[in-house]
């Protein structure tokens, strides 16, 4: 049988393959934002490792973050445009927000969500995720590997 190679050199990737990731409402306040369920980890921390993590899969990304649905849906609106992939933390949107679902939805590129913490672990509402049938897959419960995991599953996807 084919080995298949997995390290971040593997496959071939189209040149200047771009993902956006969306960091959703309150997710600027980690680090201080109940640190017995999100950890120290604050939000420079998780981009400067994403962006490292990128760089040795030779892809961009663009990180933004937001606490506003309607900016969130505009950016998944324009993704399609300039991005091969998208990973979302959509945060309390998750459980609420049909128009990010169907933002997600209308666009034609592979979405990952992701929860640092296991939303099924806490309250009942936690446990629905309006936006994750609109994904690929979902991560929740990593903390700050739940970003470089879905980072390392889109390099995959975009490779094979
Ligand atoms: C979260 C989980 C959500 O339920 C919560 O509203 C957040 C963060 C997480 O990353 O674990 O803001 O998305």
């Amino acid at each position: 049988m084919k080995k298949r190679k997995l390290g971040p050199q593997s496959g071939k990737l189209k040149r200047a393959t771009k993902f956006l990731v969306i960091h959703g409402p309150n997710l600027n306040l980690l680090g201080a934002r109940e640190p017995d369920v999100y950890g120290r980890v604050t939000i420079e921390e998780i981009n400067a490792g994403l962006h490292e993590e990128a760089g040795a899969c030779k892809v961009q990304l663009e990180i933004v973050q937001s606490n506003h649905e309607g900016d969130i849906v505009d950016l998944i609106g324009e993704a399609r445009r300039k991005f091969q992939g998208l990973i979302i933390n959509p945060a309390a949107y998750t459980h609420t927000s049909v128009a990010i679902r169907d933002a997600l939805l209308a666009s034609d590129i592979p979405a990952v969500e992701v929860h640092l913490s296991n939303i099924y672990k806490r309250e009942d509402f936690r446990r629905t995720s309006l936006t994750a049938p609109a994904c690929v897959g979902q991560i929740s419960g990593f903390g700050k590997e739940s970003y470089f995991l879905a980072l390392r599953a889109l390099v995959q996807l975009a490779r094979h």
